[in-house]
């Protein structure tokens, strides 16, 4: 008897391209909108630019993604000059049920953080595996005035983290913002609007990871079996 082929899994790459595709849906026709950063971004960025013509501009939350957008023709606004986005789409490293993230994986963070609280909604895409109960077992990202970074460790190590120093090519990781990031490793991070809060009023934190006032409202998640939408 024939046995047809199995179709071999989408690889998470694949999935990603599949929810950068999808959400061309959630994009307003004469309206600027936010752009993340990220692998998952840039599938939604090559698909953004089927539509280039149908949008005013883009706001960007990193160098890389400005590059991106305008070599494929997508102009690129200051966020200076717009007053409010009706939507900011991004992926993530973590994503919980109530739409609560860790973010930064890019180093991306704080610009990420700026042009998600300019939109009234955030579409999130991810693959599966960002799915999780408790947010933490991603390394979290923190960007740091660099003079703070040691005192911050001896902080993260009072609430059980291991936090080290981004690296690239052996030196310390410098963002967009000339500034730093520590990933903080062994949180459980059970209360993230609490946890959101602390962090960012320790002095030298510039942007925590955790993206709870600027939760998700809604996640394209890529599964093997298509885009499932999750709402908050
Ligand atoms: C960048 C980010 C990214 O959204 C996050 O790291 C997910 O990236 P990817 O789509 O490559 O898995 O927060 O700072």
């Amino acid at each position: 008897m024939h046995t047809p082929p199995t179709p071999s899994p989408l690889s998470q790459d694949e999935l990603k391209a599949l929810v950068g595709r999808a959400a061309l849906a959630h994009v307003v026709p004469g309206q600027v909108l936010g752009v993340g950063t990220g692998s998952t971004v840039n599938h939604f960025i090559d698909a953004l630019a089927s539509m280039r013509d149908a949008i005013p501009g883009a706001v960007s939350s990193s160098e890389a993604s400005t590059q991106r957008l305008q070599a494929l023709g997508i102009r690129v606004l200051d966020a200076q000059a717009v007053e409010g986005l009706s939507v900011y789409i991004d992926g993530a490293d973590e994503i919980d049920g109530h739409g609560f993230m860790v973010k930064g994986g890019g180093a991306a963070l704080t610009r990420e953080k700026i042009v998600a609280a300019m939109a009234q909604r955030f579409v999130c895409i991810a693959d599966e595996s960002k799915l999780v109960q408790t947010l933490g077992a991603f390394p979290l990202p923190v960007e740091v005035i660099p003079m703070a970074a040691a005192s911050l460790v001896r902080r993260f190590a009072q609430l059980g983290g291991q936090a080290s120093l981004r690296l690239r090519n052996g030196e310390a990781l410098v963002t967009d913002n000339g500034q730093h990031i520590l990933d903080v490793r062994g949180l459980s991070i059970t209360d993230p609007l609490a946890f959101e809060d602390q962090v960012s009023q320790w002095p030298g934190v510039v942007t925590v990871g955790v993206f709870a006032h600027q939760k998700a409202n809604v996640c394209l998640l890529g599964t093997p079996a298509g885009v499932k939408t999750l709402t908050y």
